[in-house]
């Protein structure tokens, strides 16, 4: 009997690991899935009401749910269940065109851009699914996975399985395009009919399918929208923080400016480690002003300071940086550093102060979830960080209380060269996670082609001949 209930029971489970560690067992409460998400979306948002869209693949038997937000509670309104979710068909898409599913959706995103109309493959897509409000994708999504939905797009095209991921042909660009497009349709719908019903032009979004900066972007741009906030840890990593908040009235939570929550480490410690392992290190005087000068000099830079940050974007505690001013700049990123496809975009922190002076509706974003189209006039001064087909960019904006020392290096890049932005990608190799601890730092410093690592106030380099 102990062994059903322990098998069956989520919290007998979490029970049963708790005492085999020898941890004291706290009071255990479950909080639903989407109802995590939504707190997530909305307790930190500061709006005193809101629509709530979760949007997910599956979070127990819920794929999309809209929920109601006032500064008291969160009330469910439309719940679309499992299989009829938008995630398994963006996934469906994802795998169809070669990568893995909850993993290459991003990339999907930023090939959509590169495709176009395509009347062919988009008359077959609505023959499949139905779009808006009262969406329904089962057709493609009613066996958990993509297997019946990948084959299922094989029949319907007349073409296998995309073999090569990152190769693409035009055909291909155009079903990410479509998707994409369908998608977006589909999400900007559920949200204008909410606002509608409910009179108020908020709207906080969570769940993975939130990570898709492009359909934030639509949602913020329709006319019935005012305001967006996107919770940054939008996948699953979120539900923690959302099970928490929930217990909490919305409107006493504080908003959420940023996501350092993660481990740091002291420049002793890191002092101690570069010692035991022999590697020399400099301490500049003026660390940040060092490090300006050397991005604007073309170097690659590691940037390890701070407490880590939660969810997938790195935000300037763990990020590579670089110059954002030239193509030239993004492909050495590439062929150095990053080793992934050279046509996906790379994204750029700016401060915030400067977000009028590049950003069409240009407006705070500290958590590169929310993707912007860029004044052509200065699109010249960020080739590296735009992307390449639509000129677009998900930029990181930048204040002194989020991240002091961040914030005093765009500064000094912006005293040096007139650009108030660098280049910001995560601190990993090609589809590793990003790195956490300074061993983890110093491995793969030493495993790509960055020039310069600065960590905490220490600065390590390679010896060139
Ligand atoms: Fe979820």
């Amino acid at each position: 009997m102990t062994q059903i209930r322990s098998r069956f029971l989520p919290t007998r489970q979490i029970e049963n690991r708790l005492e085999s560690f020898g941890t004291p067992l706290p009071p255990i409460e479950t909080v639903p899935h989407h109802r995590c998400h939504a707190a997530s979306a909305f307790h930190p948002s500061a709006f005193d009401e809101a629509v709530v869209l979760t949007v997910d693949a599956k979070g127990e038997y819920d794929s999309t749910v809209v929920w109601h937000a006032t500064g008291r509670r969160l009330k469910r309104v439309r719940t679309y269940e499992h299989p009829n979710s938008l995630g398994l068909f963006f996934a469906t898409v994802t795998e169809y065109l070669g990568y893995r599913m909850f993993n290459g959706e991003g990339k999907v995103m930023g090939l959509a851009p590169y495709g176009d109309d395509n009347p062919e493959i988009e008359s077959a897509l609505r023959e499949l699914i139905d779009t808006g409000v009262d969406y329904d994708v089962t057709k493609l999504t009613k066996r958990w996975g993509t297997g019946h939905g990948v084959e299922t797009l094989e029949g319907v095209f007349d073409r296998p399985r995309h073999e090569t991921p990152g190769e693409y042909g035009q055909w291909e660009k155009d079903l990410a395009y479509t998707a994409q497009k369908l998608l977006e349709e589909t999400v900007v719908d559920i949200a204008e009919t909410a606002v509608d019903q409910f009179g108020t032009a908020n709207v906080s979004i969570a769940g993975g399918v939130a990570l898709n900066c492009k359909l934030n972007k639509r949602v913020r741009e329709s006319p019935a929208v005012d305001d967006v906030f996107v919770q940054p840890v939008a996948h699953d990593a979120g539900l923690a923080l959302g099970a928490g908040w929930s217990r909490q009235r919305p409107a006493a939570v504080d908003r959420q400016t940023d996501v350092y929550l993660g481990p740091e480490y002291e420049t002793d410690e890191i002092r101690s480690l570069l010692e035991t392992n022999k590697l020399e290190y400099a301490e500049p005087d003026d660390l940040e002003r060092y490090v300006a000068e050397r991005l604007a000099a073309g170097d690659l830079v590691g940037w390890f300071q701070g407490r880590m940050e939660l969810g997938p974007r790195a935000l300037g505690a763990r990020s590579i940086l670089a110059d954002p001013r030239s193509a030239d700049s993004r492909d050495r990123v590439n062929r150095f550093v990053k080793h992934r496809e050279t046509w996906r975009p790379f994204a750029p922190s700016m401060l915030e102060s400067a977000a009028d002076r590049y950003l069409d509706d240009g407006q705070p974003a500290p958590f590169m979830i929310d993707a912007y189209d860029v004044h052509p006039e200065a699109a010249a001064e960020l080739e590296a960080v735009l992307h390449p087909a639509d000129d677009s960019t998900r930029p990181q904006t930048v204040r002194e209380d989020q991240h002091p020392r961040y914030h005093r290096l765009i500064a000094e890049f912006e005293d040096i060269t007139g650009v108030p932005v660098v280049l910001n990608t995560s601190f990993n190799d090609h589809a590793e996670p990003i790195v956490r601890t300074p061993t983890q730092a110093l491995k793969d410093f030493y495993g790509m082609g960055l020039d310069l690592l600065a960590i905490e106030d220490l600065v390590v380099e390679k010896k060139t001949t």
